[in-house]
């Protein structure tokens, strides 16, 4: 894992910026992976000040809500259009989403799955963590060889998500996720994670054991991860040092 750990969330969120758009720039057709959450909403918002060209770009956005219309202001399809989508030039087809009201989730999932591969997989997964450590809505103890399929929220994740819905009753208890097997899938990952409520389950994810209880240390068997945060979500990292040692040391040809 590349642990990238910057000043500010601001300053973070930049250099996650600058390699995505490096990368869209690089490959016009790429297959990007995208999060909600209040974590990548900055770095929605430097992408469109980029001014890529998106029309060839196609997504396969994490997850979504089970029960929500994609006109629920909660929806992540609201979210992605609001904060990305409708200021680009992607084409709408291109643009994937799971589908919250399906009518068969189990077989909805499965399209989902097979679009992924005929797509020809993600080249960038873009993530955040939940204050538990899941990724996606791979709540803890999901397989981490899961595919894409519903998944039943924990008390914890409806409660830190309650701030967007106005309660925690609103919060729907049912999520559509890609699995963590999906996610590792991507040809790369880009984790964004700020805040001291971070720090705990960054420090689980980088330096704990492989292990269910925190889904975002499945990441360590991937070969090509990428962090960027903030002081306060590596706190609780041991080699902290070390980590920003190899930041600012880095061969000039592997800087973004
Ligand atoms: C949400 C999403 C995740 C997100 C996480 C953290 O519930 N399903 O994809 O990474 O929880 O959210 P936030 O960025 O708002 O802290």
């Amino acid at each position: 894992m590349e642990i990238i750990i910057q000043p500010t969330a601001e300053a973070a969120t930049a250099i996650a910026a600058r390699l995505m758009g490096k990368l869209i720039r690089e490959k016009p057709a790429a297959v990007l992976g995208l999060a909600t959450g209040s974590t990548p909403e900055s770095l929605y918002g430097h992408l469109v000040g980029q001014k890529l060209d998106w029309s060839r770009i196609t997504t396969f956005n994490l997850d979504e809500y089970v029960g929500i219309s994609p006109q629920h202001p909660q929806s992540y399809h609201s979210f992605m259009w609001e904060k990305l989508f409708r200021h680009v030039n992607i084409a709408i087809k291109n643009v994937n989403i799971p589908d919250g009201l399906a009518n068969n989730i189990p077989a909805s999932c499965e399209t989902y799955e097979k679009k992924i591969a005929a797509a020809g997989g993600i080249d960038i997964q873009l993530l955040g963590i939940g204050t538990n450590g899941h990724i996606g809505f791979n709540e803890q103890t999901s397989s981490l060889a899961s595919r894409t399929r519903i998944k039943t929220l924990t008390p914890q994740t409806r409660k830190d998500n309650a701030r967007f819905f106005g309660s925690e009753e609103a919060v729907p208890h049912h999520v559509i996720t890609m699995g963590i097997g999906t996610i590792l899938e991507a040809r790369q990952c880009l984790l964004l994670a700020f805040g001291k409520k971070k720090a705990r389950a960054i420090a689980e994810a980088v330096e704990g054991p492989i292990s269910s209880m925190s889904p975002a240390s499945a990441l360590q068997q991937h070969p090509r991860v990428t962090l960027c945060i903030d002081e306060e979500a590596a706190s609780e990292l041991k080699l902290s040092e070390y980590y920003r040692w190899v930041y600012d040391n880095k061969p000039g040809w592997q800087k973004v």
